[in-house]
């Protein structure tokens, strides 16, 4: 399958939708989920409570992916405009390269159990952890499934937390969860540990929760980007002006928390939306990403250098904490045709593709920023739609746009006007 699809954005909604179908051999289900309204009032009422109807994102596909050799389409539900273009403008510019390349650690949650009151946090420490394999055993007796699939409780850790109601025990349960978001999981194991906790640490067990801040369950994606890659000949920079200038940027996300947020929440743009298009719990992969970029310090999640031969050498580094078992996404027909489209058989694949749609996000972000900046580019965005709503088609959807922007009007009746005057 190839990922490249020339004037994908050019197509009408339905025939991209085919090419779509065709590409990621979707089956009959997906097309017609993806095509229709994928959750009906009566699934809705099972996903949340108080339901009094559904709200619809745009479901759209990133393309130009190429992900450990493999090319892949991405799903993303979005309500911004750019992210989509941006993500699989960056795609392209790292595939003279070979695309992006993942590592990522085996899926492996943290459940946190409190103690308080307790006379000798050390000496408690140490009963629990002398304990630990039939703490581990017992916590595995909650689920018997996924030991028989190879995952289960695999470490316990204690620490001690100093707070200001005094020192806490706290007791961590290193869970492997493997396709699972695995929350559930290890949230059943924690509450069943806790009377042991108790007994113990001879305290009072208070909270027995999974820790989001999931940093046993990283993705790591890289890729390289040459300079001629990073402007055209219309750039007012060198495609090393560029480079540099990006380095720039991710130096100030390093120095300053201002710039950082906002610096993450552009990765997060593009995590968040194929976290949303799977129906995956978009908040914890949220509060893990900050967490995690806030341990020395807030800074980048990203990291950016010129290696020896003068190209981008980009990365990223964070938490995600996904399932391709279990969770929502069985509730919500499109969900179901995103992992289709998706195409990944676990959820280390999964998290390699999403750390990889993080750092291409960044990427198109900070080459735009330190050139044209966003603006023209969703000045061009909007000026497209504009154009395809007043019944713009293939060539003339750039025409029609471009001049709207030449002459400073950009609106459905002077869409209109340019393109019939196009079609004299
Ligand atoms: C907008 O949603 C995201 C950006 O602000 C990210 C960034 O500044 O790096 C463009």
């Amino acid at each position: 399958m190839d990922s490249r699809i020339s004037g994908f954005y050019k197509l009408p909604v339905a025939k991209r939708r085919a090419e779509i179908a065709e590409r990621a051999d979707l089956s009959e289900e997906a097309v017609e989920a993806i095509g229709g309204t994928g959750l009906t009032e009566d699934l809705a009422d099972t996903v949340s409570e108080n339901v009094i109807g559904t709200l619809e994102y745009p479901i759209s596909v990133a393309t130009n992916f190429r992900i450990d050799g493999e090319d892949r389409l991405i799903p993303m539900a979005i309500e911004e405009t750019s992210v989509v273009a941006a993500a699989s403008y960056a795609a392209r510019m790292t595939r003279t390269e070979g695309g992006f390349e993942t590592d990522v650690d085996a899926p492996r949650m943290i459940a946190q159990i409190q103690a308080v009151d307790v006379t000798d946090p050390q000496a408690a420490r140490m009963r629990i952890l002398k304990e630990q394999d039939r703490l581990k055993e017992l916590a595995d007796e909650q689920d018997p499934t996924l030991v028989k699939f190879g995952g289960g409780c695999e470490d316990i850790e204690v620490r001690i937390v100093d707070s200001p109601n005094g020192q806490m025990v706290v007791t961590h349960l290193i869970v492997n969860v493997q396709d699972a978001m695995g929350g559930n999981a290890v949230n059943t194991m924690a509450e069943a540990l806790a009377p042991e906790i108790e007994e113990l640490t001879g305290g009072d067990v208070e909270m027995r929760i999974l820790s989001n801040l999931a940093d046993r369950r990283l993705a790591r994606a890289t890729c390289t980007i040459p300079p001629e890659e990073l402007a055209d000949e219309d750039s007012e920079f060198t495609g090393e002006e560029v480079r540099d200038r990006i380095v720039d940027a991710w130096a100030f996300a390093m120095g300053d928390p201002y710039r950082a947020a906002t610096h993450n929440k552009g990765i997060m743009n593009g995590i968040d939306a194929v976290t949303t298009a799977t129906f995956n719990d978009w908040r914890a992969m949220e509060a893990g990403a900050h967490a995690y970029a806030a341990q020395d310090g807030y800074d980048s999640l990203t990291s950016y250098e010129v290696d020896g031969d003068g190209n981008l050498a980009c990365s990223i580094e964070l938490p995600i904490q996904v399932g391709t078992v279990g969770g929502a996404t069985g509730l919500q027909p499109v969900a179901q045709a995103a992992m289709e489209i998706l195409d990944v058989d676990s959820a280390p694949e999964m998290s390699g593709v999403l750390a990889s749609v993080g750092l291409a996000q960044n990427v198109a972000a900070l080459r735009a920023l330190v050139s044209e900046g966003i603006q023209q580019g969703h000045m061009q965005l909007h000026a497209q739609n504009i154009a395809i709503q007043a019944g713009a088609e293939g060539d003339q959807i750039d025409e029609v746009a471009e001049r709207m922007i030449e002459e400073e009007t950009i609106g459905q009746s002077d869409a209109e006007q340019f393109l019939s005057e196009l079609e004299e």
